[in-house]
């Protein structure tokens, strides 16, 4: 149940990358509990569409469309029709990422390029797509980092190189783009109960690590004593787009529950 105000994002058309499922369906939850559109980005076009079903039956406040963050045309096409439905966007998550766990001494240069091309690159692109779409009238900008960015955590090498570079990257756009009334933050979850966390735990399996239902189980912040879900952070990447949020810019704001203090 949301907390924020239901008209917090009223009037406010926000695109979601990888939306279909995990954390990006739950900031797409949250978008919509505050009174926003939300346009559901996703490689899988028609899991985004039975996400946008689900989380908005009579389809008044969603659109959903096939986009690759990697490719910018995708997402061009997605903000031409988006613009003719709902008028100009004025907010943009680039949550779409992927994970590969390993060795760092096994990863191949193709590997570590395809996982910092979609999560660091794909998160360029994206907002560059969102300077276009905010069409010189300003807008919110939100990252999805991780705490992996911060720590560097073993056996994900390339994906914590890949989250620092959302957060730096976050500060340089902040920076930048101030004076176009553009506003970039970035938030960084730990472990939150999605599919990418099973895979996770499925990945350390294999890796001998362990079991991979006990590994899941045991992704728990120990302060909050549960796992974070994904409408929870969701609710904090609503609060960062809409005018409250305006004097926080350029942060990376950890949603994990406790697990990184700083
Ligand atoms: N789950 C966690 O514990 C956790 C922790 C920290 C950060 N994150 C970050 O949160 C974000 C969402 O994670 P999640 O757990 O919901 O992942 P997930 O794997 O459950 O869902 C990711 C979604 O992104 C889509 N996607 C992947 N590549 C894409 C691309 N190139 N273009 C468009 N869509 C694409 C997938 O189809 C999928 O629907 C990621 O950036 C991830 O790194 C997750």
């Amino acid at each position: 149940m949301s907390t924020l105000s239901t008209t917090a994002l009223a009037g406010r058309t926000i695109a979601v990358t990888g939306a279909a499922r995990g954390i990006g369906a739950g900031i797409t939850e949250a978008i919509l509990a505050a009174g926003g559109n939300a346009v559901l980005l996703d490689l899988d076009e028609a899991a985004a569409g039975e996400t946008a079903q689900q989380l908005d039956p009579g389809g008044a406040h969603t659109l959903a469309f096939a986009a690759d963050v990697t490719d910018p045309v995708s997402l061009d096409r997605a903000v031409e029709a988006t613009t003719s439905r709902f008028g100009r966007l004025s907010g943009w998550v680039n949550n779409a990422g992927i994970v590969r766990m390993g060795p760092a001494e096994t990863i191949s240069p193709e590997a570590w390029t395809g996982e910092l091309g979609v999560n660091a690159l794909g998160v360029f692109l994206g907002a560059q797509a969102a300077f276009r779409a905010f069409d010189g009238a300003g807008g919110a900008i939100v990252n999805i980092a991780s705490n992996a960015g911060k720590v560097g955590f073993p056996n994900m090498a390339a994906y914590n190189a890949s989250k620092a570079a959302v957060i730096n990257l976050t500060r340089s756009l902040a920076a930048e783009w101030a004076d176009r009334g553009i506003n970039v933050n970035a938030v960084c979850p730990g472990s939150v109960a999605t599919p990418m966390l099973h895979q996770v735990a499925e990945e350390l399996a294999r890796d001998g690590k362990g079991d991979a239902g006990t590994l899941f189980a045991g992704m728990v912040p120990g302060q909050l004593g549960r796992h974070v879900t994904p409408p929870e952070v969701g609710e904090v990447v609503a609060f960062l787009l809409s005018d409250a949020a305006t004097i926080i810019r350029g942060q990376a704001i950890n949603v994990d529950g406790g697990e990184t203090p700083y």
